[in-house]
């Protein structure tokens, strides 16, 4: 799918017309009069402007298929309101053969670039549907789409490469979450990997078990212990300033499928943790789209990939080992396995020369009774760091909320047999496995760590992805690398 920017007064007529209807019910003035006409008889339609409602003519004439879609006040309207619009727009074609379309975007409120970066994403979002298994290809299919236009005014160039690449790098973070365990294990994400890396020219390396243990990575072993699948440990590295070290590290826990181990999971719903490895796959799309869009920047991608199952030589509670850091872990929960397979991402981006490391992680049950579904947990330090990735990820289209995290928390994970615990109780469980992580941040390093464990799957259809993996943190990641470049 390729998109390209079209002037309103060189529009024209298309194949399908998609037409945001704000409430205040005025057609863009530069349409074509045909679809003028057709646009002004759906808009008096009862609810024709009730937000991201669809409204389809299908005619014989040139002006094709016109779609409007509700927009709600025009007041109101920014780029999350110009995401779902187009996205609903090209997800009303699913059951068509259009090839091509025309979205025309309104800039006026929040500037072109941002209104045509916003409807490429929502236009890439609706190119994404969950049912990659099913035999009968009615079932999985997604229009023919060859040239999708954004009528808009002024130069969007550079917004529509940025828009295509970003939703490109989160649909393929849901593609890789939504894979079953048996079809995404750690083999198979590093494949994913090194076929991404070669295409967005990025330097890969994939340490096997021997490699992670000459390095000391007790901690991240500890989990792969129980499986008959290999751990994977995975590092993208794009240099775009060129020089030393990295302006941005980003870690993403990679468990392909949690059973909690020896600590057995409940039975109900246990599948969805096949996308436990939702945050190595979004780094892994994130920097994928950074070698696509080539910004000033030096960018670390670290995926610690494993199972957690409760085989024979699992760890059993109580199990003691030593993390990279040198700092030794007493494992109480086998089930929290994801702090213990960060630390260590996190310890080698720094010795990699990373200066700010965000991690992203479905770490926490906790999380999802704080916030439900519709914001990440955000923690780390400074304080102006972690303000930082908040304003970045609202912009980019993620919605983070800021937990605490004090000293009073670091210390009620003191082990007892240890310097840590991997689990201290269910009180304030997202905030404990945030200072564990913490542990292993070292002075100077600035630090952000998104729970993605609400977010990070959507029981329902929502307007940029039906009821499935989603995808989060991808955009805020290639965002701050974006605002790390000189
Ligand atoms: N992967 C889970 C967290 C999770 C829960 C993700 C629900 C997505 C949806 C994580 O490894 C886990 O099991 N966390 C435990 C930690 C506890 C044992 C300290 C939890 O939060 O219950
Ligand atoms: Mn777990
Ligand atoms: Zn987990």
């Amino acid at each position: 799918m390729k998109f390209r920017a079209v002037r309103p007064a060189d529009a024209g007529a298309s194949e399908v017309t998609i037409v945001p209807l704000f409430d205040d019910k005025q057609a863009p003035k530069a349409l074509a009069r045909g679809t003028r006409a057709v646009v002004d008889r759906l808009a008096a339609e009862r609810g024709a402007a009730v937000l991201y409602n669809v409204l389809t003519h299908v005619g014989s004439g040139k002006e094709g298929r016109v779609v409007i879609v509700g927009a709600g006040k025009r007041a109101e309207y920014d780029a999350e309101r110009a995401r779902n619009i187009a996205s609903a727009g090209i997800k009303s074609l699913w059951k068509t053969d259009a090839k091509a379309a025309a979205i025309w975007v309104d800039g006026t409120k929040i500037g072109e670039p941002r209104a045509a970066q916003a409807a490429v994403e929502g236009a890439q979002f609706a190119m994404w549907r969950p049912e990659a298994h099913r035999s009968k290809p009615e079932d999985r299919r997604l229009p023919p789409l060859g040239t999708v236009s954004i009528v808009v005014d002024g130069n969007v160039r550079d917004a529509l490469k940025r828009g295509d690449a970003v939703g490109q790098a989160v649909n393929t973070a849901r593609r890789m979450a939504n894979e079953p365990a048996n079809k995404m294990t750690p083999t198979i994400v590093a494949q994913e990997a090194r076929a991404l890396a070669k295409e967005a020219g990025l330097d890969i390396e994939v340490l096997d078990r021997k490699k992670c243990e000459a390095l000391g990575m007790g901690s991240y072993l500890s989990v792969a212990q129980g499986s008959h699948q290999p751990p994977q440990f995975i590092v993208l590295r794009y240099r775009g300033r060129g020089g030393k070290g990295f302006d941005l590290g980003m870690v993403g826990k990679g468990i392909t499928f949690d059973s909690g181990g020896i600590s057995i999971k409940p039975n109900e719903g246990m599948y969805h943790m096949k996308a436990d490895m939702t945050g190595a796959a979004s780094v892994i799309a994130a920097i994928g789209a950074i070698g696509r869009l080539k910004p000033k920047v030096n960018v670390i991608a670290v995926a610690p990939c494993t199972e957690n199952l409760p085989g024979g030589g699992a760890t059993k509670p109580g199990d003691v080992f030593t993390s990279m850091s040198g700092k030794t872990v007493e494992v109480i929960n086998t089930d929290a396995e994801g702090r213990l397979v960060l630390v260590d991402g996190i310890t080698f981006a720094q010795r990699e020369g990373a200066t700010r490391v965000v991690d992203v992680a479905t770490l926490t049950g906790g999380i999802v009774i704080a916030l439900g579904s519709h914001f990440s947990g955000l923690f780390g330090k400074p304080e102006s760091f972690v303000e930082e990735v908040r304003r970045t990820g609202a912009e980019a289209g993620d919605r983070l909320w800021p937990m605490p995290l004090t000293d009073e928390y670091r210390n009620e994970i003191k082990g007892e047999t240890a310097d840590l615990t991997n689990s201290a109780g269910r009180d304030a469980s997202p905030i404990k496995a945030a200072a564990f992580i913490d542990a292993a941040v070292e002075e100077g390093t600035e630090w952000a760590h998104l729970d993605i464990a609400g977010t990070y799957w959507s029981d329902r259809d929502r307007p940029q992805a039906p009821k499935g993996p989603q995808g989060p943190a991808v955009r805020t990641l290639i965002a701050l690398a974006e605002r790390f470049a000189r």
